[in-house]
């Protein structure tokens, strides 16, 4: 299978997209590498909605605190390129940092709404890091439309908030989770987790299922949320948090008529953190 075509610079890939910009519908899928079979149903998503795929590989250094997990971060690039070359990627776009933040680079994207609390409040620097690179991303490119996983749930409520307010010309889409036959959702950061972490990590979907089912049935939310929160943590987590929000908003909601809900859960086991998120 030959090898998708690989550009490192943002001239290079300007230079590839242009003969497809007369009459080539493009999608970009944004991705930090260490691809699994939850970027493989965004590129396959992006191959239906779209002419030309182009997958983006590149491990943000400004999403990650200096305390958290960037030089850890997993990098393969080698089974992520035979990964793509199998799904017939059109173009790998894999900058350098200093493509991405030269030097003197000194501008943030700045957010409110969607980005307010929950994530923010554990790692406050997650969604200026996102959004910046995100728009740069998307403004380098100029897709049509541009692929992220519900996974990262509040991450695409955000993104498309922002390409909403920034008028960016692409249409953000979401991905369903791709999990586990356990439950667990897939993602890059379960290569952490020791076996006994793995056995436990399903907690996370069973607990927001049974939340889920419990206020669908007409249940109180806080108490509802409370019983979760205890399972959860009895199950060895240190949680951040467990909650329910408006779909798209992400403000708090009280009752189950303030819908559409999201159920939204982060948590530490051991070393690792993990998030997930259901629709009630
Ligand atoms: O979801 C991710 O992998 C990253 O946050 C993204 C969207 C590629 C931005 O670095």
């Amino acid at each position: 299978m030959p090898a998708p075509r690989v550009v490192r610079t943002v001239k290079a890939l300007r230079n590839a997209l242009t003969p497809w910009r007369k009459n080539k519908r493009i999608a970009l899928v944004p991705t930090m590498g260490a691809l699994h079979a939850g970027h493989i149903s965004l590129v396959r998503l992006a191959r239906r909605r779209a002419d030309r795929v182009v997958v983006s590989i590149f491990v943000n250094p400004a999403q990650f605190a200096p305390h958290e997990d960037f030089s850890r971060y997993p990098r393969t690039w080698k089974e992520d390129l035979a990964k793509l070359s199998a799904e017939k990627v059109d173009l790998v776009f894999a900058p350098g940092v200093e493509d991405i933040y030269p030097q003197d680079f000194a501008t943030k994207v700045s957010l409110e709404g969607p980005a307010l609390g929950l994530e923010t409040d554990f790692r406050p620097h997650f969604f200026a890091g996102v959004a910046t690179v995100v728009a740069k991303l998307l403004i380098e490119c100029m897709p049509d439309i541009a692929i992220f996983g519900e996974k990262d749930y509040q991450q695409l409520q955000v993104v498309k908030r922002m390409a909403a307010d920034l008028d960016l010309p692409v249409k953000i889409v979401g991905a369903p989770i791709v999990r586990e036959k356990d439950g667990l959702a897939l993602s890059s950061r379960n290569v952490y987790l020791s076996p006994a972490e793995r056995a436990a990590a399903p907690t996370l979907h069973r607990v927001l299922a049974e939340v889920a089912a419990s206020i669908r049935k007409g249940a109180p939310i806080g108490p509802t949320l409370d019983r979760g929160r205890a399972t959860i943590k009895s199950a060895g987590f240190k949680l951040d948090y467990l909650e329910a929000r408006h779909a798209t908003t992400l403000e708090p909601v009280t009752s189950g008529k303030d819908g559409p809900i999201r159920l939204l859960v982060a948590a530490r086991i051991g070393a690792t953190r993990l998030i997930d998120n259901l629709a009630v």
